[in-house]
């Protein structure tokens, strides 16, 4: 098997269809029915059964775990892999809490969750100092998750923290006054590295970072690797770059196997095996207020997704499942990430 292949794993070995190797406009592979006897009919419902079973076996971690998915190159796949994430690890039984810091609120929509401007949302938190707790709203449909929601409100947020005490760290200190108890916050990011990043960056432990599998792909890195790195320095001495997820990978061109290739040589071990591959699956579930865990689950999307969080998990209390480098693998040092990118 390539080291990254789309869907990789034990749990998805026994899935025979969902793969994309052949030509097409977008080859993931769905299917319309879990139920229909066909090869990738029964793979879909060996997908649903996987699903079903959701919840045994993975860890939990033993402290909420806060991640930052951040790029501030637009359209990579931040959202995405948040909500999608999100509603894996929930299905495994985790408690999830998404945070949606983007004003156009794209993850508060992908999770159905009412986000017009009158809906007590993440700006109230940052701004008006409003408890976290009074604006967080269970998902339908997703049982142990949970979205602070992001209105158009937001926006303006930027400038008028600048004025606020304590302007990068308000986040921080809402999370922290959070009493439910929670496995996972997952905190969608706007593609830009303002105020807003930078209280994702102050509140959370780790950064993971979708990189879409195009050329440029790594162009303007360096700029996050380095606000990362100031963050660290200054108001935040756990941040690190725990996780990198490669997006909309297509198997089909050299180009995604290139930047792979070059991502994973860069990164080593913060890549996680399992890349996202592209899918229209994925992308027409947040128009319906879904993941697509719950939209299609049977869909490669779902299922990448799914292995994703697994890994994720997994190393989340030491296990990676690198064949080549052993059961565990060490966190490279995060000083030398920048090196080699601009
Ligand atoms: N694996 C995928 N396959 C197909 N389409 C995808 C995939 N991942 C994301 N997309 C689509 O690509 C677009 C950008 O994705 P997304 O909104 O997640 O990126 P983003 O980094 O959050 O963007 P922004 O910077 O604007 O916040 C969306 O239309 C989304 O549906
Ligand atoms: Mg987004």
């Amino acid at each position: 098997m390539r080291s990254d292949a789309n869907i990789a794993g034990p749990m998805t070995e026994p899935v025979p269809g969902p793969r994309t190797e052949s030509a097409g406009e977008d080859v993931s592979r769905e299917t319309p029915s879990p139920m229909d006897d066909t090869p990738i009919g029964r793979a879909a419902q060996l997908a649903v059964e996987a699903l079903g079973r959701a919840g045994e076996g993975l860890p939990r971690p033993e402290q909420t775990r806060v991640m930052v998915i951040a790029n501030q190159k637009g359209g990579v796949g931040k959202t995405t892999t948040t909500v999608n994430l999100a509603a894996s690890l929930a299905l495994h039984g985790a408690r999830v809490l998404v945070i949606d810091l983007d004003p156009q609120g794209n993850a508060s929509t992908a999770l159905g969750i009412d986000h017009h401007a009158e809906v007590p949302s993440i700006y109230d938190v940052l701004v008006e100092s409003k408890p976290l707790a009074e604006v967080v709203q269970p998902v339908p449909d997703v049982e142990g998750l949970f979205c602070a929601p992001a209105t158009i409100d937001l926006a303006g947020a930027e400038i008028e923290l600048v004025s606020l005490v304590a302007r990068e760290s308000r986040l921080q200190r809402a999370i922290q006054a959070y009493e439910q108890p929670l496995d996972y916050i997952l905190i969608d990011c706007p593609p830009s590295l303002g105020l807003l990043t930078v209280n994702a960056l102050v509140a959370g432990a780790e950064v993971l970072i979708p990189i879409q599998c195009e050329y440029y792909a790594l162009e303007g890195l360096g700029q996050l690797l380095r606000n990362v790195d100031l963050v660290r320095g200054h108001l935040n001495p756990r941040l690190h770059v725990s996780t990198i997820l490669l997006t909309m990978y297509d198997g089909r061109t050299r180009l995604a196997s290139q930047v792979a290739e070059e991502v994973r040589s860069h990164f080593g071990d913060e890549v996680l095996r399992t890349s996202i591959p592209r899918s229209v699956r994925i992308s027409e579930a947040p128009s319906y207020g879904q993941t697509v865990l719950t939209y299609d689950p049977g869909s490669s999307g779902a299922l990448s997704y799914f292995e994703a969080a697994r890994e994720i998990a997994l190393r989340g209390v030491g296990v990676r499942y690198d064949v080549q480098h052993g059961a565990t693998g060490t966190q490279k040092d995060q000083h030398t990430m920048t090196e080699g990118i601009q």
